[in-house]
């Protein structure tokens, strides 16, 4: 069994050589969620929304279908893309203004996609376990959500 820190290290590998020489953020968005979703355990949602006006707007994702629109300021989407800093939730339903989108999942993980410091959308992980992410998971997501705003560079 791997311990996180080597799974992630492993993870940023991979996703390095998924994206290297393609910028295309629609394609990039979508191996990402499908490398992340079928490589770490327990999770029954990953994908990405992207801002458009003042709402996060649904990306590529892994999972069940998925809300399609939320505004900045709501969810912990919403709450994490306006203060520009990830966000854990151990227990969604402890999380005052959580939006349910599968009913399946019991915690949660927002990292803000940054360009120039302004925000450009959002990385979101779901997961059907309390208590699934932690400051390692955190760290670790952060450092892959570089790795695809990395590769939007031409
Ligand atoms: N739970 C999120 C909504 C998105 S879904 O989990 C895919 C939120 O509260 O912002």
């Amino acid at each position: 069994m791997t311990n996180k820190s080597e799974l992630y290290q492993e993870l940023r590998a991979q996703l390095t050589s998924l994206l290297k020489g393609e910028p295309d953020a629609i394609a990039n968005a979508a191996n990402t969620a499908a490398l992340l979703y079928h490589s770490m355990p327990d999770v029954n949602w990953v994908g990405f929304y992207f801002l458009k006006g003042s709402d996060l707007v649904l990306g590529p994702f892994q999972g069940k279908p998925a809300c399609v629109r939320i505004p900045l300021g709501k969810g912990v989407c919403g709450i994490a893309g306006e203060g520009r800093e990830s966000i854990v939730v151990p227990d969604v339903n402890a999380f005052p203004g959580h939006i349910a989108c599968d009913a399946a999942s019991r915690s949660e993980l927002v990292v803000p996609l940054l360009k120039h410091g302004a925000l450009w959308g959002v990385l979101d992980l779901d997961s059907p376990m309390l208590g699934r992410f932690d400051q390692a998971d955190r760290a670790g997501c952060e450092s892959l959500a570089q790795i695809y705003m990395e590769s939007l560079k031409e």
